[in-house]
């Protein structure tokens, strides 16, 4: 338990790296920050017309979430800490690195939206989960062609199906915590949709 602020801290580092900027920077395109929606995060970058970057940007922001979980799974294999105390770190470390993205040190707290770090710490945590919640963002990104629709739909699912696969516990107030976070940054994309200006993956945006 001593361990628990450095583990924060360390997640905090982790979450804050920022892969759009990144990615984009080592493809020679134009920073993510300054076209489309402005977010750094796969989505916009997919508006650039770099479909790998968009997929590196995708991968790199999930594999620090899945990272920073796995590592406390690691840790705590060697601990022997009560299930709750185990769930309070795990969840910690999981709001810590998803914090990071959307607060990132590196880009003066303004960062993404948190869709796919999400993704990547809930797949960690479970994978029956994280692939549920990523069968609800398929659906509704199938459907509708929106990226953030799909999210927050997703994210509207997360606690929903926690609970039911773990039972209500602090873990899934971690992911209630993570979902409301994600809704939260969303909102001008919330604002976009109802009057219908919210720009389909894939479609080019000055
Ligand atoms: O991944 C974030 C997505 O849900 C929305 O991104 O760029 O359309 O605001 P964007």
């Amino acid at each position: 338990a001593q361990s628990l602020p450095l583990a924060l801290l360390a997640a905090y580092l982790l979450g804050s790296v920022p892969f759009a900027v990144i990615v984009s920077r080592g493809f020679g395109l134009k920073d993510p920050r300054s076209y489309g929606s402005g977010n750094p995060g796969a989505t916009n970058v997919l508006r650039s017309g770099n479909k790998l970057a968009a997929l590196l940007t995708l991968l790199g922001d999930g594999a620090k979430g899945a990272v920073a979980v796995l590592l406390a799974h690691h840790f705590l294999a060697g601990q022997a800490l009560e299930p709750a105390m185990e769930r309070i770190f795990l969840g910690g470390v999981a709001l810590s690195v998803f914090f990071g993205h959307l607060f990132p040190v590196f880009l003066r707290f303004k960062g993404g939206k948190g869709v796919a770090t999400a993704a990547g710490v809930l797949l960690a945590l479970d994978p029956l989960l994280g692939l549920s919640v990523l069968g609800v963002w398929l659906v509704v990104a199938a459907l509708s062609r929106y990226s953030s629709l799909a999210a927050l739909c997703a994210a509207a699912a997360s606690p929903l199906l926690a609970g039911m696969m773990w039972g209500f516990n602090l873990l899934v107030a971690a992911v209630a915590v993570m979902a409301m976070a994600l809704v939260g940054k969303h909102w001008v994309n919330i604002q976009r949709l109802l009057a219908g200006q919210e720009s389909k993956i894939g479609s080019k945006k000055k």
